[in-house]
């Protein structure tokens, strides 16, 4: 059975949470694409050129907790810009989505440029002060030294710069069923997403 589920949105509007939810639900493949841009942005961080560490990633470089740092996430998405670098990402991607069994990505392009005929299409999104919010306990759990003002600065920047780029830009695909998480807890927004992938699924 193929069956892709796409899931796009804008930083820390709680695509992950929601995506693992809906893949364990349904026994579907999960990709986070993020940790692909987080993972040349972490390369190039370390001294690599854009391209080169987008045509050289391999699955170990997806593992390490490190991506999950703001200035990694500002570095994914200043890589993320680059036509190139993005080139390089996209088959690994449609591939992913394709495979047997059924498979659930998120990112910000997935619906509209990596996989525009998913059977399923969701854009999750949330206030930027409550997705700040979230991302800041996040860290914070995490052991992370941060503060608020810079974690609302980061999701605003790598806001502007996801929704303003010229290649794939953020912005719902028109078929996308929006999820506006502001007022939902997790369990509600995790409902309301399996709802949805259901009602696509009969
Ligand atoms: O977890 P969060 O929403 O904060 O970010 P992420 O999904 O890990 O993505 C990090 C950065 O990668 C984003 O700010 C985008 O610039 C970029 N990205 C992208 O351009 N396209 C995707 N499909 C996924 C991420």
């Amino acid at each position: 059975m193929i069956f892709s589920v796409a899931i796009d949105g804008p930083a820390a509007a709680g695509k992950g949470t929601i995506s693992k939810a809906v893949a364990a639900h349904f026994g579907f493949a999960h990709l986070d694409t993020g940790l692909l841009y987080r993972a040349v942005g972490a390369k190039v961080l370390a001294g690599a050129s854009p391209v080169e560490a987008a045509l050289s990633l391999d699955p170990g470089d997806l593992e390490s907790d490190a991506l999950r740092t703001p200035a990694v996430a500002q570095a994914a998405s200043e890589v993320a810009v680059n036509p190139e670098v993005r080139a390089a990402l996209t088959e690994f991607q449609r591939n992913f989505a394709v495979r047997e069994g059924g498979a659930v990505l998120d990112g910000r392009d997935i619906g509209t440029v990596i996989c525009p005929r998913a059977q399923a299409k969701l854009f999750v999104t949330a206030s930027a002060e409550c997705r700040a919010d979230r991302r800041f306990k996040e860290l914070q759990d995490k052991g992370m030294e941060v503060n608020a003002a810079d974690v609302f600065a980061d999701v605003i920047a790598r806001d502007k710069r996801d929704t303003e780029r010229a290649t794939a830009p953020l912005v719902a695909a028109k078929d996308a069923h929006l999820i506006d998480t502001s007022d939902m807890t997790i369990a509600q927004a995790v409902a309301a997403a399996i709802a949805f992938v259901q009602s696509k699924l009969l």
